[in-house]
């Protein structure tokens, strides 16, 4: 058995850099067409000159044949308290930067530099909103105080749903949402508001954190949710609703920081991008919706172009390594090492 659909874009990706990027940029571009790539890197990528550098990288480590020559990156830029409306304006001559990103300060991976309270930003917020440049958030208060299993909920109620409504018009992605109620408040938001969903969060709940002992690799941020959370992200990313689209989120960190006293977030998914999402449909009997969420609501959301060729799938099993090398004689263990992933993609 097989199937074919449009080519799909990536629109949530940690690529990193130097080394490692070189490593783990194949599996992407071997999928994907495009993909819209985290600024999240040390020191993070504030500006516009800095994206174009950074993009030029990306594309010196794509290797020169094979499948993937074609790929695209799609920058963002990194907000900070400082980041002012002059530098929206030049992202958006640029042609190169189609988003930018919230990192609430100190949510996540390298987001020590984020923003400590998005009125600071007001102003830089609205030449996005004039310019037509989407808000990608990373949707998590930071208080320690705040349980972390309610930290995207708590963001809702004191951070998005006031953003949506003091800036009409801005286009706003709620990054690999992980509840029912982030769900609910997408499906019924206003119009210019989407949200990407990742392949571990359609296809586990919290027990696999805690599977006969803990299990680093299946830490990410925001967290892995509860049954009832995973149940409903499956439903909306299978519903046809063009709100939903794929972003997989792949954050790759060298095995020795992931098995350690305390473990970074993030989990390697690249290089099996496509393959776990036609696993997460399947299981709920909607392989038809798989096209939909990752080959169009995407590229239709950011206003450009469908892609034009498809890949093809074939349901047949294999078995990812115990470990990718990731560079500097790193190596990076990958969603499913060692075991068994149902879809393969067809070269
Ligand atoms: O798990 C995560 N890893 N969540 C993020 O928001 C950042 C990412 C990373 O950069 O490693
Ligand atoms: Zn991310």
């Amino acid at each position: 058995m097989h199937i074919e659909i449009r080519r799909p874009d990536d629109w949530h990706l940690h690529l990193r850099d130097g080394a490692a990027l070189a490593a783990v940029l194949p599996y992407t571009a071997a999928r994907f067409a495009r993909a819209i790539v985290m600024p999240n890197l040390k020191p993070p990528v504030t500006t516009t000159d800095a994206a174009a550098r950074y993009r030029a990288r990306i594309l010196a480590a794509l290797p020169a044949v094979g499948p993937f020559a074609n790929f695209t990156p799609l920058m963002t830029l990194y907000l900070t308290d400082l980041t002012p409306p002059a530098e929206i304006d030049r992202a958006r001559a640029s042609g190169i930067v189609f988003a930018c990103k919230l990192y609430p300060a100190g949510a996540t991976t390298n987001a020590d530099s984020g923003v400590t309270d998005i009125r600071r930003i007001d102003a830089t917020l609205a030449r996005m909103s004039e310019l037509g440049l989407p808000l990608l958030v990373h949707g998590e208060v930071t208080g320690r105080e705040v349980d972390v299993f309610d930290r995207e909920s708590r963001f809702i109620d004191e951070v998005l749903a006031p953003t949506i409504a003091r800036f009409p018009a801005l286009r706003v992605v709620f990054e690999h949402i992980t509840t029912a109620r982030a769900v609910e408040f997408v499906r019924t938001a206003r119009d210019g508001v989407g949200a990407t969903i990742t392949p571990q969060h359609l296809l586990h709940n919290r027990n696999a954190l805690f599977d006969g002992g803990i299990r680093p690799h299946y830490y990410c941020l925001p967290i892995l949710k509860t049954e009832p959370d995973r149940a409903a992200l499956l439903e909306a990313a299978t519903s046809g609703n063009p709100r939903f689209f794929l972003g997989t989120d792949s954050a790759p960190h060298a095995q020795h920081t992931k098995e350690n006293a305390c473990g970074c977030a993030g989990m390697f998914t690249a290089h099996a991008g496509i393959e776990l999402y036609a696993e997460a449909f399947e299981a709920v009997g909607k392989l038809n919706r798989l096209e939909g969420f990752a080959s169009d609501f995407g590229a239709d959301f950011y206003g450009l172009p469908r892609n034009a060729d498809r890949i093809r799938l074939e349901k047949r099993e294999w078995r990812p390594p115990a470990s990718y090398p990731l560079g500097e004689g790193e190596r990076l263990v990958p969603m499913r090492a060692g075991e068994p992933v149902r879809w393969e993609l067809a070269t």
